[in-house]
């Protein structure tokens, strides 16, 4: 039988035979409660925190336990098929890890682009990687190994920027740009505003800005720190309307994702008008509150689209069954967000590699367990529970 992900299990029992038990968190509060005793106050509120009372990212959460999964027996599911294709190309499992622009700062070296690229060399599993990087999108990708990485756009006030931007990544070789919609202007979230903390204003996460020859145009060829940060904030946040779809369109051959869709007519007319994968989120409840669940608008995302183009999805997914379920409403490949950063903070590369495994291992004996062979068989069987 071929290497199946539920074999991390095996492995870890086997382990503990001869003493050797896993120094890192199984579930997932766990895994929060202990990445919060090593991280900085400041870089902890920045990931842990969403906007407002937090209720969207909680409700992002919650969404999962209102569907469930039917077991179905005498199946034999022994070996699961858990691979997709998207864009033409195919990836083990559906399993991506989101663009999360400080990631950079959770090790301790300050090379946590770089750590995630390791992960991704080791397991397999994609990652989408941010504008704001740590280190230049150019040097992260090469460590990545054979795994395809994905470049996340945070469109620039400045066209010309954005373009040297897409074209670097092009060049570098990210084989799509998911071009974030939501976040032209940062959301309202009162745990960093209490204590004034904004990674970025402190001139992190911006490497792939100063580092451009656009950029430093703009900002003066000299590097000083001070100007660049206030340049950058001046250029951030480009708040697209659909007339710039087609400019974006125009700027490179690689698949265009769309992250932060929500609503399906926004879905249909994005497609209409070129894009070439829908990324159903709402940021992780980071940025607007008061919304629904970025699941409860799945199913309709997922119908607007009708397979015409792959549906990306996150917010909430904490466990291997989260996983699964989003694929059961019709996700094609699903993003983990803090679950990842709290895994590197713990144990680095390792601490990284090992969240990911418990996600697909937990997420293949689901469907091993519930006698699912393939993806089809999750969709036919998952039922709202209220
Ligand atoms: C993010 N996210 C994000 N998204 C994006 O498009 N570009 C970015 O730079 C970032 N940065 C970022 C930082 C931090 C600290 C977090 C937690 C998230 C959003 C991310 O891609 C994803 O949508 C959410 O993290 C998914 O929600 P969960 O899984 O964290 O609940």
């Amino acid at each position: 039988m071929a290497d199946q992900f539920a074999d991390y299990q095996f492995g870890i029992y086997f382990d503990a035979l001869s003493g050797r038990v896993p120094g890192l968190p199984m579930d997932y509060a766990t895994l929060e409660s202990r990445a919060a005793s090593v991280l900085s106050p400041s870089l902890h509120s920045y990931i842990a925190g969403g906007a407002g009372d937090e209720a969207t990212q909680r409700r992002n959460v919650e969404a999962f336990t209102q569907w469930g999964l039917v077991p179905r027996m005498l199946v034999g599911a022994d070996e699961r098929e858990m691979s997709v294709t998207a864009w033409g190309q195919t990836f083990r499992s559906p399993v991506f890890m989101a663009p999360v622009g400080v990631i950079g700062l959770v090790t301790e070296d300050r090379h946590g682009d770089i750590a995630v690229a390791r992960a991704a060399a080791e397991t397999g599993v994609p990652a989408m990687f941010s504008t704001l990087m740590q280190d230049p999108l150019e040097q992260v990708i090469t460590h990545a190994g054979s795994t395809p990485s994905f470049f996340q756009l945070y469109t620039p006030k400045d066209r010309d920027l954005a373009a040297s931007l897409v074209e670097r990544a092009e060049k570098a070789g990210y084989r799509g740009i998911a071009v974030t919609l939501d976040t032209w202007v940062p959301g309202w979230r009162p745990r960093d505003l209490a204590t004034g903390n904004f990674p970025q204003l402190r001139g992190n996460v911006l490497e792939n800005y100063t580092g451009d020859p656009v950029f430093r145009r703009l900002a003066g060829s000299a590097a000083d720190p001070q100007t660049d940060i206030r340049t950058w904030a001046q250029i951030f946040g480009n708040p697209l309307s659909w007339n710039d779809l087609a400019w974006l369109r125009s700027l490179t051959d690689l698949p265009i994702i769309l992250k932060g869709i929500s609503h399906p007519d926004d879905a249909r007319r994005a497609i209409d008008a070129g894009a070439d994968g829908i990324y159903c989120s709402n940021h992780g409840g980071r940025q607007a509150n008061g919304g629904l669940s970025a699941l409860e608008m799945l199913p309709e995302v997922v119908a607007a689209c009708d397979d015409r183009v792959p549906v990306l999805f996150d917010s909430g997914v904490r466990s291997g069954s989260d996983v699964v379920k989003a694929i059961g409403l019709g996700a094609t490949m699903v993003g983990i967000g803090r679950p990842y950063a709290y895994g590197l903070a713990l144990g680095g590369v390792a601490g990284l590699v090992h969240v990911l495994r418990t996600m697909l291992a937990e997420a293949d004996l689901l469907m091993a367990v519930n006698g699912y062979p393939d993806f089809a068989a999750v969709r036919e069987n998952i039922r709202r529970t209220s």
